[in-house]
């Protein structure tokens, strides 16, 4: 594990392009596992401004989506991803793949998603965490083969990302989610955590075994793990404390 901490969001976010930037330039068709969050904001800002990166022939996987939302609904993660990054990149929308939150048949996308997976090994995985760590909406209790699946959110999810939205209520119960089987799988994971509510997941994913029931810790077998922090989200490491 390369354990990084920065002093401040964008350097944090800064460290995260420093890894993806690079590897875009030099492999024209790579494949980007893509995350949603406030956390990988700064990280795509980076990714927009830099004109001299084209994502032409890059391919895009992301992780999750919310059941019952459209593509088009102000608050799914496909029109997050569009407002906060492809619409500032040269990538080709038929290019960026997302489970479809409305599919008639739920078991059958997360078969569609994972024969996606199969064909499209990812260069890179981009990650944040959730203050319980789950990571992407792999929640507690989840086992470390699990594949792409529908999940019922656990209650503090709801109401962490419940900030984004109007009131509580509105926030979907259920999600399609990647597995941490196929997280795991590709080539390199840079996982991003800023702030004092991330510390202590961070703490457990750093100083404590792999447990399902701190779902990031399954990360912990893998062989080219970056963990990108700030200082608030590393406060309680008892090393770089
Ligand atoms: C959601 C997403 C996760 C994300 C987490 C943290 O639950 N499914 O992929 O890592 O929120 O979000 P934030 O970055 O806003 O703290």
């Amino acid at each position: 594990m390369k354990l990084i901490v920065t002093e401040t969001y964008e350097a944090m976010s800064r460290a995260a392009y420093g890894v993806i930037g690079p590897l875009v330039s030099k492999k024209k068709d790579a494949v980007l596992g893509l995350a949603t969050g406030s956390t990988p904001l700064g990280l795509y800002r980076l990714m927009a401004e830099d004109r001299t990166v084209s994502y032409r022939d890059v391919k895009t996987v992301n992780l999750d989506e919310y059941a019952g939302l459209p593509a088009a609904h102000s608050q799914s993660y496909a029109y997050f991803m569009r407002e906060n990054l492809f619409r500032y990149l040269d990538i080709l929308p038929q290019n960026t793949h997302i489970p479809n939150g409305v599919a008639p048949d739920p078991a059958e996308e997360c078969a569609r998603y994972d024969g996606l997976l199969d064909r499209l090994p990812r260069d890179l995985q981009l990650l944040g965490i959730g203050s319980n760590g789950h990571i992407a909406f792999n929640e507690p209790g989840t086992p470390f083969d699990a594949r792409t699946h529908i999940v019922t959110l656990a209650e503090s999810t709801v109401r962490d990302n419940s900030r984004l939205f109007d009131r509580i209520e509105d926030v979907p119960k259920q999600a399609f989610t990647m597995g941490l089987a196929d997280i795991v799988r590709a080539k390199t994971v840079v996982l991003l955590a800023n702030g004092r509510n991330k510390a202590e997941a961070v703490r457990r994913l750093i100083e404590e075994d792999a447990d399902p029931a701190l779902p990031a810790s399954a990360l912990k077998q893998h062989e080219d793990l970056y963990v990108i922090l700030d200082r608030e989200a590393a406060s309680l490491l008892h090393e770089t404390a």
